[in-house]
């Protein structure tokens, strides 16, 4: 296997022109992918970059147990569940057969974490792409994952590409995944490709052009065990027709159906959030994954500016700023090093340059900048506007903050999303009650979960809330590992938090099942037991304050 190499723009000299930077950000296209666990994105990860010539064979940045594998067995937690906890960034470069010979692309694959437990990393990593590929396994259609994810895609207007994948198995209709898709989510797909063979039979795809009409067949050869890029044959619809028969008829009247329904591509209505560009493919059998890339390229937004806290924008040619989206402790065991991750919103970074941190108003120096991978780091040298890069043991970052040169610029708070899992946090000790306090305050500033506070309960047993339950076993490992803390902890029976105010406090506290709580950042959230007894106090006390909070599942 070749490891993934330092970026591309780290060996060649940097371009800080105004036209220089505006084409590197215009060939950059940041994305995630959202799905289900065992949809295959990991699969699909590996073919990706396999397409880019990354690796040489599929199978080399798996991470499951028993895999050959490279990606993330950091914390002990990850070895034991055989998953990965951590979100990392995989940039490569890629030429569309579609575009000019001379164009290179820079595809950055921002990873969500892929366990079944959400977390809230799981969704501050969306705040750090521009586009996402929704995953979809053809016989199980949609899963709650992905739709708790794709809310957060909505929420956040990240235009989402559809992908059917595992087409060579046994599953639905392809019409049918297309109605749970507009009548669940409420998006209208649009094939840009469509399969030739039912699933199970996959032979190839239908190339659909911009009013239904078949454009070309794509006929693919499997490979043994897909390692490799499957060969494609091109052909037009009547050499299809002569190759595949019946398939080939089946599916171009479907093409023609879904354009008599209006589900056609429009690049607008993509953009909006309102359409979703859909591709059938097999990650495992490497059919459909160059068309995936060509419509990333094709269709995909570059990085754009981004409006700072008071509505201003931050162009991508405005000198360096940058959004950290994520942190990361305990990566490298040997080490105990923690890494902050930021998304380059405008300008150029270079390795070793003085930039500011924004919440502290302090200068923080860039000596060590990497993009992370699976086991694999390498030095980032220089980086623009869509890249991610990892700064080493950057201890005052958290997500959210900004960093910047010259021009000043804070961009707005990542919004929390709202918890759904409760828990009282002690030390074992009391002895210990100063590194508690050390490692509480730590890991609340690094927005490892949220911490909330009441007179009642006191300073020594703080409520831990969190989207996913895993947050809390994060807390209890790095608690051992960094502050050699033992940490009890005692689920709290509530099952939703509200935000609330000062007015409404006592009235709340007043009423069963439901306990009023301040977090770090001043916000007053109101928990209660379950669902039936908020709609209760909405009924009975219509007047309190009890607004929603961003959650995925809104
Ligand atoms: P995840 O990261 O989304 O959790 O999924 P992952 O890629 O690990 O894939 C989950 C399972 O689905 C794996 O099988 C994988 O081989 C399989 N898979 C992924 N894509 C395809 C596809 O296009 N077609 C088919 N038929 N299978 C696919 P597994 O049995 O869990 O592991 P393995 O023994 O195959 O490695």
């Amino acid at each position: 296997m070749e490891g993934p190499e330092s970026t591309e723009s780290g060996s060649v000299a940097v371009t800080t022109t105004t036209k220089g930077l505006s084409a590197e950000a215009e060939r950059r296209r940041t994305f995630a992918v959202i799905s289900h666990p065992d949809a295959g994105k990991s699969t699909l990860t590996e073919a990706l970059a396999l397409h880019a010539k990354k690796i040489s064979e599929a199978g080399a940045v798996h991470g499951k147990a028993g895999r050959k594998s490279t990606v993330s067995d950091w914390m002990e937690m990850e070895k034991a569940r055989g998953i990965s906890v951590s979100s990392t960034a995989l940039q490569f470069n890629y030429h569309s057969s579609e575009t000019p010979d001379e164009q290179i692309n820079v595809i950055n694959l921002v990873d969500t974490p892929g366990h079944s437990d959400f977390s809230e990393d799981t969704y501050r990593v969306l705040t750090a792409v521009d586009a996402a590929v929704m995953l979809i396994d053809a016989a199980k259609g949609l899963e709650p994952q992905t739709l708790k994810l794709f809310q957060v895609c909505r929420h956040r207007g990240i235009p989402v590409i559809t992908v059917i994948n595992k087409w060579d198995r046994p599953g639905q209709t392809p019409l049918e995944l297309l109605d749970e898709i507009s009548e669940r989510i409420g998006l209208t797909p649009t094939p840009l490709y469509w399969p030739v063979g039912i699933a199970g039979d996959f032979r190839g795809l239908l190339r659909r052009g911009e009013d239904g009409e078949a454009r070309e067949y794509v006929r693919f050869t499997r490979t043994a065990g897909g390692a490799k890029i499957a060969p494609e044959e091109v052909m037009d619809a009547d050499a299809a027709l002569a190759k595949e028969g019946s398939e080939w008829e089946t599916a171009a009247e479907e093409s023609e159906l879904l354009s008599a329904t209006g589900q056609d591509h429009d690049q607008e209505m993509f953009l909006a959030g309102q359409t979703s560009p859909v591709i059938f493919a097999s990650a495992m059998l490497n059919f459909g994954v160059r068309q995936i890339l060509d419509t990333l390229v094709e269709l995909a937004p570059p990085p754009r500016g981004r409006e700072d806290l008071s509505g201003k924008p931050r162009e991508v040619t405005d000198p360096f700023s940058a959004v950290v989206f994520k942190v990361q402790a305990g990566m490298d065991t040997a080490h105990r090093d923690r890494l902050a991750f930021m998304r380059i919103v405008s300008g150029v970074f270079e390795r070793g340059m003085v930039v500011t941190h924004a919440q502290t108003g302090k200068p923080f120096t860039t000596k060590y900048a990497q993009t992370v991978f699976g086991r694999e780091r390498s030095t980032v040298e220089s980086a623009f506007p869509g890249d991610v890069v990892g700064l080493v043991n950057a201890t005052a970052l958290a997500p959210g903050h900004t960093l910047y040169t010259e021009k000043k610029v804070e961009f707005p708070p990542i919004p929390s999303f709202a918890p759904e899992h409760f828990s009282i946090l002690r030390a074992e000790s009391a002895g210990k009650y100063k590194q508690f306090r050390r490692a509480v305050d730590q890991l609340d500033s690094e927005g490892v979960v949220q911490i909330l506070r009441n007179d009642i309960r006191g300073d020594a047993s703080p409520v831990m809330a969190a989207v996913g339950p895993m947050q809390f076993e994060v807390v209890a490992a790095r608690m051992k590992a960094e502050f050699n803390v033992e940490a009890k902890m005692e689920p709290l029976g509530y099952a939703l938090a509200r935000r609330t105010d000062a007015a409404s406090e006592v009235e709340l506290n007043r009423q069963r099942g439901v306990e009023v709580f301040t977090r770090s950042d001043g916000v007053l959230l109101a928990l209660v037991s379950d669902k039936w007894r908020l709609q209760y106090i909405q009924k009975e006390l219509p007047d309190l304050t009890l607004e929603p909070l961003v959650a995925a599942a809104d």
